[in-house]
């Protein structure tokens, strides 16, 4: 096999066996294999051999963009089979021409950057030929004028477009279509299964292969878009184009003005029914007497008022027959929020209610997504694969199974190819403050920074929130600067993913810090990353109303919320995360978990235990003296973290 470097790893080549198998057969297959083992071969081997046409979902745009620009390409290269591949991503990707031209003639743009971007996307728009806007790196991903120039299912005029024979969308779903191998994400996936908008509907009936890397992540997306959100901006922005399709088309039809006037005040008044901070509610925790119940009944009656004037008006212009419809289904959607029936059609669903500085999102999600998602599977058979790194809990993939409604599917296995005790090291600082403390973050870094020093860089320090992102990457950039240390920083935000890794690997001594996107999936082989530092375990947030749901439901049955449910998810994202370290035989590094929690409280034992086998140290000096040179220096190191102790 002519890949650089490929030396057969046993449990990589079983592995790809029993894909193979699956996929002659068209069955399922729950795959399980150690972070860095090497699935991605293992299941692009059997998959482009056998041919067909193949769908491979994984978790992030960033690893949709590693496996299109480098895994498949080798892969192909390595087989000498020249397959078509394409990769699709969401809509609001690429530049929508009819959008673009409407922002280029009425300008609606609020700040001189976004007059300026706005010259870069139209220039941009004479060269692309994919439209795709991670092309254009001059204009952030974040800057606000690319929900002016891309479409939305809602805006999107379709067939009846001008457009329509050069629209990007449609030619990446053309192409997507014609591909033998497509590239998407969970995101895309599922969004296509609930909204049918994505063009992933249309390429399943044709695919014989679907794989799903980082399966882990399938039931929280699933979850996502199986239930469903409205939200008071999305009714804003309808009452904009009211406002601007009313004028433009039907003048003398209405009073645009005081049309939509109603309308807006009710959605800013459902907002304001909260305080201003950012809240998240299950609708249980929403007095009774709240000005928000009031205010979504007004809300929904106003909007039924905006729909029938817009009725009476829809024949004179597309546009305003599309306004139409959109009123009419976000009343539906509303209509749907009734607040006291959470129980639907025997499928349980949480009501919660999520507040932003300037909107209100309305959302019920589902408990369990697995009687969707087994239905989506019916019909013709075809093998589909579902793999990561973390699936079962201890060899038991019942928990996973039952989440998607793979109740009974084959589920396999494989254990890492790595010597995790010589080449690896956990290593726990003393003395860190409790992690909620004001001043954990600065703490971390100050234990981190001589480990920094010592690796020579190499480093990724992967933050569990984005405020600790920037106030490590500020501290370390003072104390870089400071002690004139050569190593280049790089904070996610500040480019792309694929570019920051691309840079990281590149420079072989940098530093990089980032949060939960950087902790899955990411490859650096070798010696560019030798220090993974951690800086709290990464429980999720206990005010999340759907979680306080699934955690009840478990209590219900007389199960401990916090060991069924958050320690388990904590142990796979930590999993993840550790496992950006080791990713080939001859790798070597250390593994630093700031959070205290991992010795001082019970839990703790579990949490590490589930860790691979690295040597374990809680001595500065012995975690400093693994990067000097000679190897000598770790063969002394005695596991330090004394289960009797730390119990
Ligand atoms: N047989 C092999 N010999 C040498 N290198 C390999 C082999 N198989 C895979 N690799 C390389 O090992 C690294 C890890 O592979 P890969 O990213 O597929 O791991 P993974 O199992 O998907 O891990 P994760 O769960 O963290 O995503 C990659 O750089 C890959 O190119
Ligand atoms: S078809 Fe839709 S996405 Fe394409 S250019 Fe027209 S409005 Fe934009
Ligand atoms: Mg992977």
């Amino acid at each position: 096999m002519a890949i650089s470097g490929f030396r057969p790893r046993r449990s990589q080549t079983e592995m790809a066996k029993a894909i193979a198998h699956a996929i002659a057969e068209r069955s399922t297959l729950i795959a399980e294999a150690g972070t860095g083992t090497g699935k991605t071969f293992a299941y692009l081997i059997p998959a482009l051999l056998w041919g067909g046409k193949v769908v491979i979902s994984t978790g992030t745009k960033n690893l949709q963009d590693q496996l299109y620009l480098r895994d498949i390409p080798t892969v192909r290269k390595a087989l000498n089979m020249p397959v078509s591949v394409a990769l699709l991503k969401g809509r609001a990707n690429y530049v929508c021409h009819f959008h673009l031209e409407r922002t280029l003639q009425n300008g609606r743009l609020t700040s001189r950057d976004d007059v300026g971007y706005l010259r870069e996307i139209s220039r941009f728009m004479k060269t692309t030929s994919s439209g795709d806007k991670a092309e254009l790196s001059k204009v952030p991903e974040s800057a606000p004028v690319w929900n002016l120039v891309t479409s939305t299912r809602d805006t999107c005029l379709g067939a009846e477009c001008q457009y329509y024979q050069d629209c990007f969308v449609m030619k990446a779903r053309k192409e997507a279509q014609q591909a033998e191998v497509v590239v998407v994400n969970h995101h895309l996936f599922f969004a296509d299964v609930a909204l049918k908008d994505t063009g992933v509907a249309e390429l399943l009936p044709s695919a014989n292969t679907i794989i799903f890397d980082e399966a882990h992540q399938l039931p929280e997306t699933a979850t996502l878009f199986f239930g469903e959100t409205v939200s008071t901006s999305q009714v804003l922005e309808l009452c904009r184009d009211v406002l601007a399709e009313g004028l433009a088309h039907a003048r003398d039809g209405a009073e645009w003005p005081k049309v939509v006037l109603p309308v807006e005040r009710a959605a800013r008044d459902l907002r304001l029914a909260f305080p201003q901070d950012i809240v998240r509610l299950a609708v249980g925790q929403i007095a009774p007497s709240s000005p928000f119940f009031p205010a979504l009944e007004t809300l929904k009656e106003e909007l039924q008022n905006m729909a029938d004037t817009l009725e009476t008006q829809a024949e004179r212009a597309e546009t305003i027959e599309q306004c139409r419809t959109r009123a009419v289904e976000l009343g539906i959607k509303l209509a749907a929020w009734n607040a006291t029936d959470s129980v639907k059609e025997g499928q349980e669903r949480v009501l919660w209610v999520e507040a932003f500085s300037s909107s209100l999102h309305l959302h019920q999600t589902p408990l369990s997504i697995a009687p969707v998602f087994s239905k989506q599977r019916e019909g013709t058979p075809r093998a589909w694969i579902f793999t990561s790194a973390t699936l079962a809990v201890k060899n038991d993939f019942n928990h996973y199974a039952s989440q998607m409604g793979l109740w009974s599917e084959p589920a396999r296995s494989w254990p890492s190819p790595f010597n995790y005790e010589e080449q690896g090291l956990l290593y726990v600082p003393e003395q860190l403050p409790q992690p909620n403390s004001p001043d954990y973050t600065d703490a971390v870094i100050n234990a981190a920074l001589p480990m920094i020093e010592a690796a020579g860089g190499r480093a990724f320090l992967l933050c569990t929130t984005i405020r600790a992102v920037n106030r490590a990457a500020e501290r370390l950039r003072e104390e870089f600067a400071r002690r004139t240390l050569p190593f280049p920083l790089m904070v996610q935000g500040e480019a792309g993913r694929t570019e920051l890794l691309d840079r990281f690997r590149a420079a072989g001594n940098a530093v990089l810090i980032g949060s939960q996107s950087f902790w899955e999936g990411v490859d650096v082989r070798g010696e560019a990353l030798s220090l993974v530092v951690i800086d709290k375990l990464p429980f999720s947030p206990p005010d999340d109303p759907v979680l306080a749901a699934r955690i009840e439901a478990l209590e219900r049955k007389g199960l401990n919320g916090f060991v069924h449910h958050q320690l388990p998810e904590a142990i796979i994202n930590l999993k993840q995360g550790a496992g950006r370290l080791i990713r080939d035989e001859t790798d070597r590094g250390v593994l630093m978990i700031c959070d205290p929690r991992l010795i001082s409280k019970p839990y703790g034992r579990r949490i590490w235990q589930s860790l691979p086998s690295f040597k374990r140290t809680r001595d500065a000096n012995v975690a400093r003296a693994f990067f000097a040179p000679a190897p000598a220096a770790v063969a002394d190191v005695q596991p330090e973290l004394d289960p009797e102790v730390t119990d």
